[in-house]
């Protein structure tokens, strides 16, 4: 079975991650246990782009080698913060290990043998920020000076001999594959952006940079380095086995994993995906990725945030206080998927209270207080359902299914929302159905049995459904509803499943254990 494969970008290691490349890598996180969940193959790439000038002069200014700087901001930043956003990533690829290295240059060799290298003069602007050259009719002019929009810094002006990519060949192709293939590159916006840019016409692509020497050495050239996007790009299929010969296990891989399903990135670095790459892939003969998905940019100030104007807020800064729980919920639900968004403390401190700790943490407390006092610990088997009761039955069938639906089209914002929607309706028949009030009739016990078991079993199929957002607090609601016992554990649970009704069975032990949102009083 082929894998469901996702990646990130691979970021810059010129600075510590800040809570937008924290964003893309949650997104792949979510999307990725989710498709696990649903008991499919997964392979989930991140890692580290280290090459270029961006991070040799970020290196120089701080008086070390390039790979001693790139080793020691993996170390103590890039891989300590997935831990921090609970990411779980099956490979992270570095731009320097060898794997990646040999394998760009046996495929840059084979482009230039097929003919698709050239040499050639490159005269013109580049922004070393973006680390891009760019047209002219890009630039802005600040006090006087031609500057990079993106980075509103002076652009430099490259006058190299260089070798070329034929990229101005792949016009035509990239056109029509996007017109049979409209879902290629999403949201519409950026499809929309690719298209218009393509029917301008493509240039060909300086590839290679002769006047520093942090890069992969271009095989046939050892005056050039390769250009450090033509290197990163190829992270994607160098980490899955790129070309390797016939019957190794590279092969294997790669034909276990290749294409790619899904490559989420920024909308900053949308045409480096949908244009460049896909235009080498051509020119190798390698199936295209089924999808790029450009999402939208946290904001700071109307602007993105960003590690070269250092407005960057550590992901830590709020994690510490919130939780990784809450950091991957808060982002997913509160910015649609491809829109952009700005963070505010008060909206998260808002959300959070109002969702997580009296929503969704206070509705699993009163469960195992409840289940706690009026049947001593165990769930008691339920009687005749109500029509409230199957409101609630019928409510979670709905949720699983807007759930997946969406999950699997990348609207976590509306996969969210289905199941928080459900978190309120099971509040709303706590609080009409009084089961404390009915309590005080002897007679009516069974009926408290069964307003009890409705809503733990609620919280059965929510624990479910939010297991690829809140993976650390449902595994504490799934051993507080005694689950795991008679369904086994929580990652193993089909979302496909988890609307069908009456899995939780009588006599699971319901335990009140840690609050699985604590206020946010009693942890500043
Ligand atoms: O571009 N909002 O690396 P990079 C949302 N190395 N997402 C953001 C963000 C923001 N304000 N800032 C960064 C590079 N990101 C290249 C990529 S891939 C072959 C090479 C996220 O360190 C978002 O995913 O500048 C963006 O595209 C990426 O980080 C850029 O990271
Ligand atoms: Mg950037």
């Amino acid at each position: 079975m082929k894998a469901f494969y996702v990646t990130t970008p691979i970021y810059y290691v010129n600075d510590a991650p800040h809570i937008g490349h924290a964003y893309t890598t949650t997104a792949g996180d979510v999307l990725t246990r989710w498709h696990r969940q649903r008991g499919e193959a997964v392979w989930f790439l991140t890692g580290t782009d280290e090459h270029g000038q961006k991070v040799m002069r970020t290196a120089e200014a701080n008086g070390v080698e390039p790979q001693v700087w790139a080793d020691k901001l993996v170390d103590n930043a890039w891989l300590p913060v997935l831990d921090t956003i609970d990411a779980r990533n099956d490979d992270f690829i570095r731009t320097t290990q060898p794997r990646h290295m040999e394998r760009v240059q046996r495929f840059l060799a084979r482009l230039k043998d097929e003919g698709h290298i050239y040499e050639g003069k490159y005269e013109g602007p580049y922004c070393v920020g973006c680390e891009e050259f760019k047209l002219e009719g890009d630039l802005v002019e600040v006090d006087g000076a031609k500057c990079c929009p993106v980075h509103g810094r002076p652009v430099e002006t490259v006058s190299e001999v260089n070798w070329f990519f034929r990229l101005s060949a792949y016009t035509d192709a990239l056109i029509a594959h996007y017109e049979a293939h409209p879902e290629a590159v999403r949201p519409q916006s950026a499809y929309n952006e690719v298209m218009s840019f393509l029917r301008q016409g493509l240039q060909d692509l300086s590839i290679s940079r002769s006047t520093f020497d942090w890069g992969i050495e271009v095989p046939w050239d050892p005056s050039q380095v390769v250009y450090v996007w033509f290197d990163a790009l190829l992270n994607y299929a160098t980490a899955v086995g790129l070309d390797d010969p016939a019957g190794s296990e590279g092969a294997a891989k790669f034909a276990a994993t290749w294409p790619a399903d899904v490559h989420l990135v920024g909308k900053d670095i949308l045409r480096f995906h949908a244009v460049i790459w896909p235009a080498m892939l051509m020119a190798g003969g390698v199936a295209l990725p089924k999808c790029v998905f450009a999402h939208g940019w946290l904001l700071v100030g109307g602007e993105k945030m960003s590690k070269s104007k250092l407005t960057g807020i550590a992901p830590a800064q709020i994690i510490d206080h919130f939780g990784s729980d809450a950091f991957r919920y808060y982002f997913l639900r509160a910015i649609t998927f491809g829109a952009d968004g700005s963070f505010s403390w008060e909206d998260m401190s808002a959300r959070y209270t109002a969702e997580l700790a009296n929503g969704l943490g206070n509705l699993a407390s009163r469960a195992a207080a409840m289940v706690g006092k009026y049947s001593g610990g165990v769930l008691a088997a339920h009687h005749d359902y109500t029509t409230a009761d199957h409101v609630i039955i019928d409510g979670l069938a709905t949720a699983a299914a807007r759930a997946d639906a969406c999950m699997l089209d990348l609207d976590f914002a509306g996969g969210i929302a289905a199941v928080k929607e459900f978190v309120d309706a099971v509040n709303l028949y706590v609080t009409e159905q009084e089961p404390w009030k009915v309590a005080k009739d002897e007679a009516a016990m069974p009926r408290v049995e069964t307003i009890l078991y409705v809503i733990c079993e609620a919280l059965r199929g929510i624990a479910v459904l939010y297991n690829a957002v809140m993976p650390k607090a449902m595994g504490e609601l799934w051993a507080q509803l005694g689950a795991e016992a008679s369904l086994g554990g929580l990652d193993g649970q089909d979302v496909r499943d988890a609307g069908t009704w009456g899995q939780l069975p009588a006599g699971s032990v319901i335990t009140k254990g840690a609050v699985l949102f604590p206020r946010l009083e009693d942890v500043a």
